[in-house]
């Protein structure tokens, strides 16, 4: 892990305001959401199946637009972005999907390898950091198993890796724990904190685990009826 890499300014890593989205069969799913994610913040997301939140975090990752309202990242609006500007950004942001999104053909450690291999960097220089990532997320002696011979805990924690190996200035992680036991839930939150802590990534977490949130003194944000609410039953400052 790398020094804390402060931001030239001080904007909030992700700033929305009124954002609302409407998907074209389901209606609105987000009304009028205003957010504030500070620079270096920790925070969970929680609320019912259904609810919204991968939504939410669709939009943060810029996977697509709102249907109202604007979303600023680092500052930066991100309505206008040009291609390039668009891929930069992604860089960025560090994504856990909920479905992992691994590709099946190749191996733990070339699936973590990839963002860097496609970036054009010679494997001589990545090796040793993809095989530290795989160790820190506790995946050490799976680095050369195929996709389809891990269980769905190390499939997640092979996404989990992949999602930091660009160091991310933000890291979104959809339900990142949702296919493993309590205790490995517990291990990973507890690295996403120490990822926090030290080099300052700015985390963003959506969970149904209220147990694991409640391990945690950090702000939660709930999702109910397309409104956020501050979740007022946990600590933690906003
Ligand atoms: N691409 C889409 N097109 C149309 N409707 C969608 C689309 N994606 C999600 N939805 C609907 O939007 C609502 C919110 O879905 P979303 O996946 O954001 O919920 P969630 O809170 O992440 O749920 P879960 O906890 O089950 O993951 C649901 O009613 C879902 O069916
Ligand atoms: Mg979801």
């Amino acid at each position: 892990m790398s020094r804390i890499r402060p931001d030239l300014s001080d904007e909030p890593a992700v700033r929305l305001d009124g954002v609302s989205l409407t998907y074209e069969r389901t209606g609105e799913v987000l009304s009028e959401i205003d957010l504030i994610l500070k620079q270096g913040s920790f925070t969970f997301l929680t609320g019912p199946s259904g609810a919204g939140k991968s939504s939410l975090l669709k939009l943060m990752y810029l996977a697509h637009g709102p249907t109202r309202g604007g979303i600023r990242l680092f500052g930066r609006q991100t309505y206008d972005l040009k291609r390039k500007q668009l891929a930069a950004l992604r860089r960025r942001i560090g994504v856990v999907f909920q479905e992992f999104r691994l590709l099946n053909h190749l191996t733990a450690f070339e699936n973590v390898a990839l963002p860097l291999r496609v970036s054009g960097m010679k494997a001589d220089n990545y090796q040793n950091e993809v095989i530290d990532l795989l160790r820190w997320v506790g995946l050490g002696e799976r680095v050369d198993a195929p996709t389809p011979a891990l269980s769905g805990g190390e499939q997640q924690r092979v996404a989990i890796a992949r999602a930091l190996i660009n160091k991310p200035d933000l890291l979104i992680a959809d339900e990142p724990t949702g296919n493993v036991d309590p205790e490995m839930g517990q291990k990973i939150l507890r690295l996403f904190a120490e990822l926090n802590k030290r080099v300052g990534t700015t985390i963003l977490i959506a969970t149904h685990d209220l147990d694991l949130i409640r391990e945690f003194d950090a702000p939660v944000l709930r999702l109910s009826n397309g409104l956020l609410v501050r979740d007022v039953e946990f600590g933690g400052e906003a």
